[in-house]
């Protein structure tokens, strides 16, 4: 997955470019580059790493170009290195293309283009893409690339630019996210809204199967037919202050501080967006579908689905959904939980329950992504745009939703709806303990490993808390339900290994008591996130970390955000790339 960034217009391209790719850098930093057209040349400058390295080999140049595209790489085909870092072009350099997905044909296609004697300078399945348009080009480049996507394989968004028409950049979209930014005599092409939103808030976001050939004056909008496609024009309701850091230090820190605004803006959304068009009575089963922290949410909803509305729920990995023989039908309904509403894996997912007859609902909070566009109904998180590569605001926002969903129309509707009222004020006041975890977090970040446990709703809290350790700070951390250790996991605890327990007052409060004897026996370091208040908890404790008492319910909203702040405060501490860990991309677009 990475991003892709166009402009065309009267103004300097490259600073553009270069402020959204950094804008887009969450899908992606191996390496970076753009290509420019000025006075009839192609100029193409690449630098693998991050966007800095390609600004600093840019500073001083005096690139003037009206027209560029740019692009940063998350490596699949190809290590990260200069030749494989995008724009790749055609032998002449005649042709720049930035490209984001996969061609699944492209050794095939590499194989003919090369019997034909087009020589490769790079690893990449993109290159045979500016090789082809090359070759198809007969002055019109639409035509040129209407006969290529027709040869290409995969899911892919990608555009171009040759110096035979300086004024005009053609993107296609076909299973990776690519929208089109409406200015005045300008115009944007990108993967992400956030990368042209300081230019403009009309977008039209491309479907697949989807062309936009675009000019200073205009954008037209094609099928892979050649046909023209009427579009809609959305007009973007964020705000760009809201994706800029506010004096935190990282994005995730603010995104953490963010929470209570997200859950109250979610809260009010689906509130006011009104009845669902379905109850989930009217299904057999609900089956939920996602990856990464919006499973660690699935797995929580389940309870709440289970416990409201009385439908048997199972949450599956979406990478695991589509290749297993998955029984599904028009009875159930398919939820597809995803931040991004661009992740690959559950996009498929949920296409592929969809053929099968399932109805299909969206929980994102992207509007207009994939998942929201090709879903039966949708759901909207409303927290906003998250930066931080770990989703935090985004967890929240999702249980927020789940709940809501699982109460809907329920006897309890009312008396549950009052309870979800209260958790911004409780994550308001459990933000208070940042200071005690950044102080936990200097005693334990030189730790190698991490045991997380929790029972019931604390289960998947667990399995978060772990995720977010490992995801930015490197350290080795599993997630278990506490009472499966002593069926192996305890075999690991010494006086060495600190384990962290999520004990509300819940219905298996007394369970989760006798494991966290089994793990002082052992001699591990208990910290545990309990009530204020638990003097019982406390004692038994190394390190007690003390949340609002909520009811049952809600207590994963409170017991998560200590475990955001402790991977945070580690993270920042041992001085890592907290908001673009290693190896991590924020939008996941490949499989
Ligand atoms: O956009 P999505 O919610 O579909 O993304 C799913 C995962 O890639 C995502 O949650 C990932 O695990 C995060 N880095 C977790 O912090």
């Amino acid at each position: 997955m990475c991003g892709i960034v166009g402009y065309v217009g009267r103004e300097e391209a490259l600073p553009l470019i270069l402020g959204g790719l950094e804008r887009l850098e969450y899908r992606g930093y191996d390496s970076a580059g753009v290509a420019l057209i000025e006075k009839g040349k192609l100029i193409v400058d690449k630098k693998v790493g991050k966007i800095r390295e390609l600004v600093k080999s840019l500073w001083g140049k005096p690139y003037k170009a009206k027209i560029g595209i740019g692009h940063t790489r998350w490596a699949t085909h190809g290590a990260p290195s200069e030749e494989n870092a995008h724009p790749h072009t055609d032998e002449k350099g005649e042709f720049a293309v930035v490209h984001n997905g996969i061609i699944e044909n492209y050794l095939t296609l590499r194989e003919e283009l090369k019997k034909e004697g087009v020589s490769f300078r790079s690893n990449t399945d993109t290159e045979v893409i500016a090789h082809l348009i090359a070759k198809n080009y007969n002055g019109d480049l639409l035509e040129a690339v209407l006969k290529t996507v027709r040869k290409l394989e995969g899911a892919f968004a990608f555009a171009v630019i040759t110096v035979h028409e300086p004024e005009r950049i053609v993107g296609v979209k076909q299973g990776s996210p690519l929208v089109v930014g409406i200015g005045k005599g300008e115009n944007f092409l990108a993967s992400d809204i956030p990368a042209i939103l300081p230019y403009t808030r009309n977008v039209i976001t491309l479907s697949d199967g989807e062309i936009a050939d675009i000019t200073p004056e205009g954008v037209n909008i094609y099928d892979f037919e050649g046909n023209p496609v009427a579009k809609e024009i959305m007009i973007v309701p964020w705000d760009i202050i809201s994706a800029e850091k506010g004096g935190f230090k990282h994005f995730m820190l603010k995104e953490i501080y963010e929470q209570p605004k997200a859950v109250g803006d979610t809260i009010r959304g689906l509130v006011s967006e009104g009845d669902l068009p379905f109850s989930l009575k009217d299904f057999r089963r609900i089956l939920m579908i996602a990856c990464g922290t919006s499973y660690h949410a699935g797995l929580v909803g389940k309870f709440w689905i289970e416990k409201y509305a009385g439908v048997p729920t199972e949450v599956v990995y979406a990478s695991e959904f589509r290749y297993a023989d998955f029984p599904v039908s028009d009875e159930d309904l398919v939820v597809g939980i995803s931040q991004s509403g661009e992740t690959i894996d559950t996009k498929f997912a949920l296409n592929f329950a969809k053929e099968r007859g399932a109805k299909t609902l969206a929980l994102v909070n992207v509007v207009g992504s994939s998942i929201d566009r090709e879903s039966d109904y949708s759901l909207y998180t409303h927290a906003g745009p998250e930066i931080g590569v770990a989703a935090t605001k985004t967890f929240t926002a999702q249980l927020t939703a789940l709940l809501f969903l699982a109460v809907k129309g329920s006897e309890r509707e009312e008396e549950a709806l009052r309870s979800i009222m209260k958790i911004p004020s409780k994550l308001e006041k459990t933000l208070e303990l940042s200071e005690d975890l950044e102080n936990l977090a200097l005693k334990y970040m030189k730790k190698k490993d991490f045991l997380y446990l929790g029972r019931y709703l604390s289960y998947p809290i667990a399995l978060e808390g772990a995720l977010k350790l490992k995801e930015i700070s490197y350290i080795h951390a599993e997630g278990y339900p506490a009472g499966e250790m002593k069926h192996g996991p305890i075999a690991l605890i010494d006086e060495n290994m600190p384990v962290v327990v999520i004990a509300p007052k819940d219905r298996v409060y007394e369970k989760t008591l006798s494991n966290i004897e089994e793990v002082k026996t052992r001699k591990g370091i208990v910290l545990t996130v309990g009530y204020t208040g638990d003097e019982r908890l406390k004692k038994i404790s190394d390190e007690f970390i003390a949340v609002p008492e909520v009811e049952e319910d809600l207590s994963p909203f409170v017991t998560v955000v200590p475990l955001q702040l402790l991977a945070y405060h580690i993270a920042s501490k041992l001085g890592l790339d907290v908001d673009q860990p290693r190896n991590l991309a924020k939008t996941v677009t490949v499989e």
